[in-house]
This record gives C-alpha cells, structure tokens and sequence, in this order.
C-alpha cells in the first residue's frame, strides 16, 4: 500500500509538471484528489490494513496529498499569471493618439451671485423655495393686492398667456404660495427669473432675475427689516457699506421703501459713476406686508406681520463683477465665462 501511494504520488507531480493550462489542471486534480480519484479511492481500502499500520498509511497518505495540493496550488498561480498577461498585452490601448483638450466649463457669475446669496440668508435662518416662472394672475397681481388698474398689468408691460396665466412679472407671487401653503410663522426666500416686456439694451431684457425675501411672524417690524437687510447688505458688498431707505410705493407692503447703498466705486465718496451723489440706486424694493395680503393668504392680519423684499439679481451681479452689459450673462460666451 505504501508502495502504491509512492507511486500515485510521483505519478501526479510528473504529470503536473506538464500541465500547460487550467482546464488540465483541473481535469488531474479531479483525476487523484476528487471523490473516486486515485488517492482517494486508495484510501477507501484502509480499512483492510492492519489497525497498526493504519496510521502510519495514513499519515503517509496525507502528506502526499498535501504534496498534491501545493503543486496543484502554485501551478495554478503560475497559469492566472499568465492568463492575466495575456489579457493585458490585448487589451493594451495607445496613448499616444491625440485628441482636443476636455475644457472644463466655469460657473456663470448670476448663478455665483444666487448661491451666495442663498447661503447668506440660509445662515440667517431663512428657508429656500422655489416658485414656477408660469403664474396665474391671481398671484402674481390679485393677491399681492395690485389695483386692476395698475401700469404692471397692461398688456404692453407683460406677458400674458391667456387671461389667467402669465410670465411673472417678479418673485414676489412666491410670497403667496409660500404662505398659502405653509402659513405663519415664515422666513423664506427664493430666487429665479422674471419677465417683463422690455427691448434688449445693455442693462435692460425681457428676462431678468430676482431674489424675493418674506419673514412673517409675531411682533415683526420695520426695524428687523431694517436689520436683516444692513446685515445682509454688509455681508455681500463688504462692512463700509451704508444704506439709506426712501420712501416708495409697492401695493403689497405698508409702508413701503427702496434701498440704496453707498457707490460700490467710491464707496460713498462721490465720483462720476454715482454723479456725485455717493450713492447706487434702488439696490432693492422692501417693506411691511400689507395686512390684506397676510388675509388673502388666510394668515391672521391682528395676530401676525411681516417684512419683504425683492432685489434685482443681475443688476447686483454686474455690480459685484464689475460687468457693463447685462447680455453677458445669457450668453454664455465661454470667452466671457472664462474669466470668472
Ligand atoms: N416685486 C417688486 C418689483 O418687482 C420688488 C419688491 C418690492 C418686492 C417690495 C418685495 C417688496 O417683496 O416688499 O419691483
């Protein structure tokens, strides 16, 4: 017995030795190691040994086997080896081939503005929402408490899509969804394009953008107002910058005011950008919501108000990245991209 275990042995390094691929390999491994291959059907017979013989076989067997099956192990690493070169030498590409270089795009600087505007109200604890460009006229007149007679309704200043649709005219019918639908209290703001039937100038288009901010809660007054638009105002344009509110008139809040800031040239000095005065005008529209528009929205007029504003992105933009041409900003000219 031992005679022929040393024989099965040497049999199956021999013939390993030739092995040239896996599937080979496999087909020996099956040949001596597997359920009725020659060593174990070699070992079946064990029992027919003297009981002192047996574990000398059989320690005997099991070191052939193990001989086997680190054989059978490194010749197999061997084969993927070479399998695997074989695959890489085909699957070689040449890079040596040249192409155009991969231009990577640049953010567009009102997309810049609308970010940072984003995270500077977010970080004062306001909410940002989203409103659809298409309105109805319900919210983007009746509701912000627009006259039937007012100028922005006429069909020359807006576009209408038929009686009850529009382009908003601004962001402000956001307002009205926000609060319909969320009620008091309130801190939003949401930015997007606005629509106004305008011939294309260098700062003039029909389709501009805007950032509406609405705060609605109890004991809200003008001076918060006041407060959160000084800050925001430093925050963005840097600590120097003063404002000064003037008296306006906007339907949807009581009272109403606009914003300067000082001259970004001059910061207030005076020079011909500002015509001297030392100050940029009309940086943005603010004031108290009006009570009826907190009633049309089915907030409580005795309980809550509120503050709002709404400013023009583009203008601020160009302003901020010293642009004179407002059509820069559509274009998406990479030349003019590049720069920023
Ligand atoms: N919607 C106004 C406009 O387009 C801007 C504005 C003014 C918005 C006052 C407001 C506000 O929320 O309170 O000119």
């Amino acid at each position: 017995m031992k005679e022929k275990l040393d024989k099965i042995g040497q049999g199956a390094i021999k013939e390993l030795e030739k092995v040239s691929d896996l599937k080979e390999l496999e087909d020996l491994r099956v040949k001596y190691l597997g359920k009725r291959g020659k060593l174990t059907l070699v070992l079946r017979d064990m029992g027919k040994l003297d009981p002192k013989e047996r574990p000398i076989v059989g320690q005997m067997a099991n070191s052939i086997r193990k001989e086997i099956e680190e054989k059978i192990s490194s010749i197999k690493d061997k084969l993927d080896e070479e399998v695997k070169k074989i695959r890489l030498e085909k699957e070689k590409i040449d890079i040596t081939m040249t192409r155009e270089k991969t231009r990577l795009g640049h953010k567009n600087p009102l997309i810049a503005t609308i970010e940072e505007l984003e995270d500077l109200f977010t970080s004062m604890g306001f909410t940002v929402i989203e409103g659809p460009e298409i309105e109805t006229v319900e919210n983007n007149f009746d509701a912000l408490n627009t006259p039937a007679n007012h100028p922005s309704r006429d069909h020359s200043d807006t576009f209408y899509i038929n009686e009850d649709l529009l382009l908003r005219t601004h962001t402000s019918p956001v307002q009205i969804r926000a609060m319909k639908e969320m009620g008091a209290p309130l801190r939003i703001i949401s930015a997007g394009r606005t629509f106004r039937f305008d011939d294309v100038d260098d700062t003039h288009s029909p389709m501009f953008h805007q950032l509406e901010g609405l705060v609605v809660d109890e004991n809200v007054s003008m001076a918060n107002l006041i407060h959160t638009l000084d800050i925001f105002i430093k925050e963005l344009f840097g600590a120097g910058m003063k404002t000064r509110y003037r008296p306006h008139h906007f339907p949807f809040t009581e009272p109403s005011a606009e914003v300067d800031v000082s001259c970004i040239s001059c910061m207030g000095q005076g020079c011909e950008q500002c015509n001297y005065t030392g100050w940029d005008m009309e940086l943005l529209g603010c004031g108290m919501v009006h009570p009826q528009v907190l009633e049309n929205c089915g907030i409580d007029s005795e309980k809550y108000t509120g503050f709002a504003f709404g400013m023009g992105i583009d203008r601020i933009t160009m302003v901020k990245y010293g642009i004179n041409d407002i059509r820069l900003l559509f274009e998406n000219d990479n030349r003019f991209l590049q720069q920023f």
